[in-house]
């Protein structure tokens, strides 16, 4: 696809997680025209003129309501459509539900769009991300899933808080699942170069690498518990991803995306790893060293999420 003068990014889904996807994009001026698109069309009309009416403030930005034909010209379209979990319902029933729903939207996307590039976010997102490039048949480097990229932020985020240096010296991944079977790399964790022990032993912080990990898996719940939703943390990160592609800068982010033979085991699964990201979208997937440990999670994590999406996606 060819860059054009007017870039242009559909957010599909217009309720909390969407509409602060769509704010964030705007706030950043990452694309000059932003469409929400939803079945509830008051829902996505409100959201777009609540947005646009603080566009004065920024730069000139389109934000705006519409349908599926949008896509046909979008350099990127997000899924976030989906429902939060019911009292009640187990995972694998909203997996089941929202992987539907994502089907739909697919096909929806696929009557316009030729060669879309589709970042996908809605939850359980490595299962959306597979049953999304299932439908698409597009080539799995154009389907990307948010992922780990949120998980990766609140453990960088924790990190920095424990050993009080500044975040963006932290270089620390969280890959595998967006789930409970997420893995932390702390072997190739560093700060600012110097590994991580090695660095909180200088600041005589104490690190509690199984505490960390717990507190970031259970990020997600733990900000549901105190407001009932998570929104702004997955809007910065997708905005993150679109800031790569947009910019086509060969940022490494940890996402999500179906993978190939060469990846033996995991292949066919939808699980984060570093990427290297571009205007095409995957330009390179980067097998990451891990010590033995690591390695057994990631295996356990891919095989938790082959058998869920056989059940999630029948
Ligand atoms: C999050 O991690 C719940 O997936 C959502 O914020």
């Amino acid at each position: 696809m060819k860059k054009s003068h007017k870039d242009k990014i559909v957010v599909v889904g217009a309720g909390n997680v969407g509409e602060a996807i769509a704010y964030t994009l705007m706030v950043r001026v990452q694309a000059n025209d932003i469409v929400l698109v939803d079945v509830n069309e008051d829902r996505a009309k409100g959201a777009a003129l609540d947005i646009a009416h603080g566009t004065s403030f920024f730069k000139q930005v389109w934000v705006r309501q519409g349908g599926y034909e949008e896509c046909a010209d979008a350099q990127m379209i997000i899924i976030t459509a989906g429902i939060a979990r019911k009292p009640g319902q187990t995972r694998l029933d909203l997996a089941k539900t929202n992987v539907s729903i994502v089907k739909s939207i697919t096909e929806n996307i696929m009557k316009y769009a030729k060669n879309p590039l589709i970042l996908v976010v809605s939850n359980p997102a490595d299962i959306t991300t597979m049953a999304v490039q299932q439908v698409s048949g597009l080539p799995a480097e154009r389907v990307i899933g948010s992922g780990t990229s949120l998980d990766t932020a609140r453990f960088r985020y924790i990190l920095s808080e424990k050993l009080h240096v500044n975040i963006e010296d932290i270089n620390a991944y969280i890959l595998g699942e967006h789930g409970d079977s997420q893995v932390p790399i702390y072997s190739s964790a560093n700060v600012g170069g110097f590994p991580l022990e090695e660095y909180a032993g200088q600041v005589g912080a104490q690190l509690d690498k199984k505490a960390i990990a717990e507190r970031t898996k259970n990020g997600g719940a733990e900000v549901i518990k105190l407001k009932g939703a998570t929104f702004y943390g997955i809007a910065m990160a997708v905005s993150n991803i679109v800031e790569t592609i947009m910019k086509d800068d060969n940022a490494l982010l940890p996402v999500a995306h179906v993978l190939d033979e060469s990846f033996g085991e995991w292949a066919g699964v939808a699980i984060s790893l570093p990427c290297r990201l571009g205007w095409e979208g995957i330009v390179q997937t980067h097998r990451i060293p891990m010590d033995e440990n690591e390695k057994k999670l990631m295996d356990h994590s891919a095989e938790l999420l082959k058998e869920f999406a056989k059940q999630a996606l029948a």
